[in-house]
C-alpha cells in the first residue's frame, strides 16, 4: 500500500456574494446569497514512502486547501484520504504524532516561549523519549543552523529564522511525512538555499517522505522528480520533471559556434520561419524552433552540411516557461 493514498477528494465552500453599496450591505442583512466554491474538486493520487513530491499550481487553485485536509486540519467535503493507514481527519490525534507541518505562512510554534522550550513541550507532547530528543536536537541544530536561536522567543525571530525552528519542530518528535506549504517564503537566498539543502537531506538520509507546495521553480528543479499541478480544484498534471517539459509548443534553443563570423542572413534563408535566429556575438547565434516542426538532428545535420561549425550546444525549455504556459492555458497546455 502506498504511504499516502488521495481518492476523489473535494472540499468545497459556501461563501455569500456581498452586494455593492451601503444599501446592497443591508439587504444582504436579511437575504444571503450563498453561493459554493469547490477549491478542491475530486483529486485522486499516491505517494510512495520516500518520494519528495513538488504540489504546484497558480494562486487559488486549491494547494493549501488540500494540504490542510491531508493533515487532518480539514474536514474533507468528499472523498477518501489514507496516510498510513490513518484518515487524518478522523483520527487526528492519533495522526498528528506521524507527521511534520510547515506553513510557511504562519508558525506552529509557541510565540512567547524560547525555541528551545518549544521543542521540549513539541517532544513532551509526543512522547520522545530523552536520548532521542538529545540527538534529533543536535542534528536539527547542526543542520539547520539553529545554535544561535534556541533561547530567543519565537516573537523576537525574523521570518527566515522562524521557519527554520518550525522546520525543526515538525521534525523533533521523528515523522515518516512531512506536509510543507511554501516552506521558503519570503527567505532570502541564502535561507532558501539553506532550507532545500535541509530537504534534501532528511529526503535522502532519514528516508522522509515530503510533500510540498511552493512557488519557487527553482526549487522544485533542485528537489521534485515527480510534480503534481492542481489548477481550479482539478490535478492536471502528475508526473516527472523531464516529462513536463516534452509538452508540445515550447520552444528549444540551439547555441551554434562558427569558425569565423556567424553566417546568419544564410541560416535565415536556410531555415525562414522554422527556426528564428538571434546574435549572441561575432561567432555566435542562438536560435529558438519548435521540435515538433523541425527536429533537432534535423537542424543540427542541415547546418553541418552547409557550414563550418566549431561547437554547437541544445538546450531545453526552460522549467519557468512550461509551469508558467501550463498555469495561464491550464489543463488545455497538456
Ligand atoms: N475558508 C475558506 N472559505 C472560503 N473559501 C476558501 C477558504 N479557504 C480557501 N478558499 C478558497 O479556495 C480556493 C483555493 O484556496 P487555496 O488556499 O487552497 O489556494 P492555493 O492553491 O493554496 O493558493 P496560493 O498559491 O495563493 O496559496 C481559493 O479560491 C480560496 O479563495
Ligand atoms: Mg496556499
Amino acid at each position: 500500500m502506498a504511504l499516502v493514498e488521495v481518492q476523489n477528494l473535494r472540499k468545497s465552500f459556501r461563501t455569500f456574494k456581498r452586494s455593492e453599496g451601503i444599501l446592497g450591505s443591508f439587504k444582504d442583512l436579511f437575504s444571503r446569497q450563498y453561493s459554493t466554491l469547490n477549491a478542491v474538486d475530486g483529486i485522486s493520487f499516491k505517494v510512495e514512502e520516500g518520494e519528495l513530491l513538488g504540489y504546484l499550481g497558480p494562486n487559488g487553485a486549491g494547494k493549501s486547501t488540500s494540504i490542510k485536509m491531508l493533515t487532518g486540519i480539514l474536514k474533507p467535503t468528499d472523498g477518501e484520504i489514507t496516510v498510513m493507514g490513518y484518515h487524518p481527519f478522523r483520527d487526528r490525534r492519533a495522526y498528528t504524532a506521524h507527521i511534520g507541518v510547515v506553513f510557511g505562512q504562519r508558525t506552529q510554534l509557541w510565540w512567547d516561549i524560547a525555541v528551545l522550550e518549544s521543542l521540549k513541550l513539541l517532544a513532551k507532547i509526543y512522547r520522545v523519549s530523552d536520548s532521542e530528543f538529545k540527538s534529533r536536537l543536535e542534528l536539527l541544530t547542526e543542520t539547520l543552523g539553529l545554535k544561535d536561536l534556541l533561547h530567543t522567543p519565537v516573537r523576537k525571530l525574523s521570518l527566515g529564522q522562524r521557519i527554520r525552528c518550525d522546520l525543526a519542530g515538525s521534525l523533533i518528535y521523528g515523522p515518516k511525512i512531512l506536509f510543507l506549504d511554501e516552506p521558503t517564503i519570503g527567505l532570502d537566498a541564502v535561507g532558501k538555499d539553506a532550507v532545500r539543502a535541509f530537504l534534501r537531506k532528511i529526503n535522502r538520509d532519514l528516508k522522509a517522505t515530503i510533500i510540498m507546495t511552493t512557488h519557487d521553480l527553482k526549487e522544485i528543479e533542485e528537489l521534485c522528480q515527480r510534480i503534481l499541478i492542481i489548477d481550479k480544484g482539478r490535478i492536471i498534471y502528475d508526473g516527472s520533471l523531464e516529462r513536463v517539459r516534452t509538452l508540445p509548443g515550447l520552444k528549444r534553443r540551439i547555441y551554434l559556434d562558427f569558425a569565423g563570423s556567424a553566417p546568419e542572413s544564410k541560416l535565415n534563408e536556410i531555415f525562414g520561419t522554422r527556426v528564428a535566429f538571434e546574435r549572441e556575438s561575432e561567432r555566435r547565434l542562438a536560435g529558438s524552433y519548435d521540435p515538433r516542426e523541425l527536429s533537432t538532428p534535423e537542424l543540427v545535420k542541415e547546418v553541418f552540411a552547409n557550414f563550418d561549425v566549431a561547437d554547437f550546444t541544445v538546450s531545453e525549455p526552460e522549467l519557468e516557461e512550461v509551469i508558467m504556459k501550463i498555469y495561464r492555458e491550464g489543463a488545455g497546455a497538456l
